[in-house]
């Protein structure tokens, strides 16, 4: 079994492949925006403002929940910090599980502060952590290490039933979010990490105190076919050509395509709108502007973006991703633009059609 530090080392190396993404896709393409031929708007007069918890952002881009915790996670989190303190994008750190088991593992998220005093950051825990309720003590190094504004929650049941040394333990959960809703100083963000929240499971979770829910759903990075990627080099090389051990790779195969898609995901999250005051952050395959548009259409108040963050840095640095998110906010003002919708706030399902497949 390797420690949790060495597994969030192995993740970063995983997802960078394409074969840790889905090969099921996220539903977007099912919808067309409306091209609108007298748009009435230019280039400029576009405004993504845009508001999560209160503050309002520029551009209603978040970086997912990603690094922390081993020494390579220092230097990607020192640059992600930077990136989001210059350009005022919100940023939610790997889970913390690692720097409250081992406090040698804290340096990787305190520099996430240093490098970014304004920015909004989002401290990380797993559901399951919090079975039975969280330690006062852990809570609070937890939030202090980052001066956290927020503290995100992860649900990744199938990724941990995949992962050799995962917590198969998820009676509970729902109790200790509830928990944490009423002793923490920041609120509570709920996300999955790939495999989608529908109303069903959001309903319980507003239920428990929670503001924000982040479905990450089907269409990007898969947990299943990352954590499969780690298997068979633990396995041992006799059984190679066994039916057990055929049987045992089939059936984490099986796994790869499961879940909820992230357009699955907004639309069932539609009926709760009427009646619940919450925030939606899509994500899960959100890849280029067209698709962040796409979810506002849906319902989206913001989305977030994991895996094509660590690429774009691993493979062209900073500068790489300064222009990676200089492309995207341009395309996504071309996309405003021939929609004839000046405001992010102004988007709606009228500006997108349904295409009958
Ligand atoms: C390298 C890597 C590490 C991740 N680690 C965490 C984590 O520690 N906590 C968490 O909530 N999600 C984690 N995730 C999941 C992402 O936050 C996100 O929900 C998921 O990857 C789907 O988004 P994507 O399709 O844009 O990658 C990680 C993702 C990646 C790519």
């Amino acid at each position: 079994m390797s420690s949790i530090s060495t597994r969030k080392k192995d993740h970063i190396d995983l997802t960078l492949s394409e074969t840790s993404q889905y090969k099921r896709t996220t539903g977007f393409e099912m919808y067309q925006l409306k091209h609108n031929a007298l748009p009435e708007c230019g280039l400029d007069d576009i405004s993504f403002k845009s508001h999560l918890l209160g503050r309002e952002f520029d551009f209603p881009l978040f970086i997912s929940s990603m690094t922390g915790g081993h020494g390579e996670a220092t230097t990607l989190n020192a640059d992600i910090a930077t990136f989001c303190e210059k350009f005022d994008i919100p940023f939610g750190v790997g889970s913390q599980r690692a720097m409250l088991e081992d406090s040698t593992h804290e340096n990787s998220f305190t520099i996430v502060r240093d490098k970014a005093p304004n920015a909004f950051i989002a401290a990380n825990i797993g559901g399951a952590q919090l079975i039975g309720g969280m330690p006062t003590y852990g809570l609070k190094t937890m939030i202090n290490s980052i001066k956290a504004n927020a503290i995100i929650v992860h649900l990744n049941p199938l990724q941990e039933l995949i992962q050799p040394e995962g917590d198969v333990q998820f009676s509970g959960i729902l109790k200790g979010i509830e928990q944490l809703v009423k002793h923490s100083s920041v609120p509570i963000i709920v996300k999955e990490t790939g495999a989608g929240i529908d109303s069903k499971v959001a309903k319980r979770l507003l239920n428990a105190g929670v503001k924000v829910i982040d479905i990450a759903g089907v269409g990007g990075t898969s947990w299943s076919r990352v954590e499969a990627a780690r298997i068979p080099s633990k396995w041992d090389v006799n059984l190679d050509n066994t039916l057990t051990y055929q049987y045992e790779q089939e059936m984490h195969e099986r796994f790869n395509e499961w879940g909820n898609s992230t357009v699955y995901c907004l639309e069932s999250l539609q009926e709760l709108v009427w009646e619940r005051k919450f925030e939606i952050i899509a994500s899960g395959g959100i890849r280029n502007a067209q698709d962040m548009i796409k979810a506002r259409c849906l319902g989206a108040h913001f989305v977030a973006v994991a895996q094509p963050i660590v690429r774009v840095l691993k493979e062209e640095g900073i500068d790489g991703l300064e222009k990676w998110f200089s492309l995207w906010r341009k395309e996504a003002k071309m996309v405003m633009t021939l929609l004839g919708v000046h405001e992010w706030s102004l988007l709606s399902e009228e500006h997108i059609i349904l295409m009958s497949l």
